[in-house]
């Protein structure tokens, strides 16, 4: 990686801003549901202690208004959490720049951790306002982002402030960055990448960018009745793009011509409605009946999809193979998680919806690495920018 990391700053006894992604699941009653993300940052936050830094954190947590401070959106339950974990005290402020944040920060003491209140009080944020991102700025004396899962996003926090502050990126960034930055640029072979999910539309990028790199490419989900529909089947009453289905056809085309293997599922669970307990049954991919509509894939796609990870030196995944939080339509997305956890090489999970699986049916702990970010991991396997790694100081 050509940026700064964290062993290329001087940061004892020094104010450092670090940009974490603390936006994790909340329920109804706002305890965490998955505290995998405040995890992922202690590295950081551990390493910045050792120094003797003073810490001050800043995240989002979920869409607030942008119209100030929302109960809803605290980060109060981020700090309990944090707490827990590093067994210490962390000064949550009562807002993002304001009077609270200021004394906080003014005050702050080697080894101490302030936590700014969520950035998104402030619509400033999203809108990458530069005397917001200066006032952060203001905050410290060096920025580190380690908020991979926001790095897709340019605002204040993940990219205005970095051109105010020596910056560099924490260990966690920099880890997502590397592996996933190898498996694009350097990958080991065979190379397999599945793709799944609900649309076409939002992987267009992502499969026109794998196709350049992988020797397989394995499409199921919601996004695989389109490629079923340019290969000529009726889909019944399965998730369709009309408008993408030329685009499937094309992608269907360059894959051939690029030698790269392109497997869709050959078999289909279909329902008869969108209802856990529905009425299903498989049938063959060129066989689904009008009426029905397909919900995962079949067992024979399974073992196909199942061979080619099991031989893979390096497996890519994002999108699940079918509704997986149905448990009858969730025994594909299962298989390519059985499957990736007996594969003896590198495999890796894009976040989001795949992530969320993975961890569900008990097999995180068995995969090389899980991203902490969704939309994120998508546009790094685009191929795209992140303008909060683009920001950051080169070495
Ligand atoms: C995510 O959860 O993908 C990141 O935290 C970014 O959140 P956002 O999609 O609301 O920008």
């Amino acid at each position: 990686m050509n940026k700064k990391t964290l062993e290329d700053l001087q940061l004892s006894g020094k104010k450092v801003l670090v940009r974490v992604d603390f936006n994790v699941p909340l329920d109804k009653d706002r305890n965490i549901t998955d505290d995998n993300r405040i995890r992922a940052a202690l590295p950081t936050i551990r390493y910045l202690l050792d120094q003797n830094a003073k810490v001050i954190l800043m995240s989002h947590l979920g869409r607030p208004s942008g119209t100030g401070f929302e109960e809803a959106y605290s980060m109060a339950p981020v700090a309990k959490r944090l707490g827990e974990l590093l067994n210490m005290e962390i000064k949550l402020a009562k807002d993002v720049i304001g009077e609270s944040a200021k004394a906080l920060v003014e005050d702050i003491k080697e080894g101490e951790i302030v936590l700014l209140e969520n950035v998104r009080f402030h619509k400033e944020e999203k809108k990458n306002d530069p005397e917001f991102a200066k006032a952060l700025a203001s905050f410290g004396e060096v920025y580190i982002n380690d908020a991979f899962g926001t790095a897709h996003r340019a605002h204040a926090s993940t990219e205005g402030v970095a051109h105010h502050l020596p910056s560099a990126a924490g260990y966690l960034l920099q880890k997502e960055l590397e592996i996933l930055g190898k498996a694009l640029d350097n990958p080991d072979r065979p190379f397999v990448a599945i793709l799944g999910g609900a649309k076409v539309s939002d992987k267009i990028g992502v499969i026109k960018n794998l196709i350049q790199k992988v020797d397989t490419l394995i499409i199921g989900g919601g996004m695989a009745y389109t490629f079923f529909k340019a290969k000529g089947y009726e889909v019944g009453k399965s998730l369709l793009e009309e408008d993408k289905v030329e685009l499937a056809s094309e992608l269907i085309k360059e894959a051939e011509e690029k030698g790269v293997k392109l497997f869709l599922p050959v078999d289909t669970v279909v329902a008869k409605e969108f209802k856990a307990d529905a009425e299903h049954k498989v049938v063959p991919s060129d066989q689904i009946p009008s009426g029905w509509m397909g919900l995962d894939i079949g067992p024979e796609s399974r073992k196909q999809f199942g061979e080619a990870i099991v031989n893979a030196r390096l497996v890519v995944w994002n999108g699940p193979m079918g509704v997986f939080e149905m448990p009858a339509f969730a025994k594909g997305t299962e298989a390519i998680a059985d499957y990736m956890s007996q594969c003896n090489g590198t495999t890796i999970i894009g976040g989001g919806d795949s992530a969320a699986a993975v961890k569900q049916l008990g097999y995180a702990d068995k995969m090389t690495h899980i991203s902490t970010g969704g939309g994120a991991s998508l546009e790094f396997l685009e191929g795209k920018v992140l303008p909060g790694v683009a920001a950051l100081d080169e070495k």
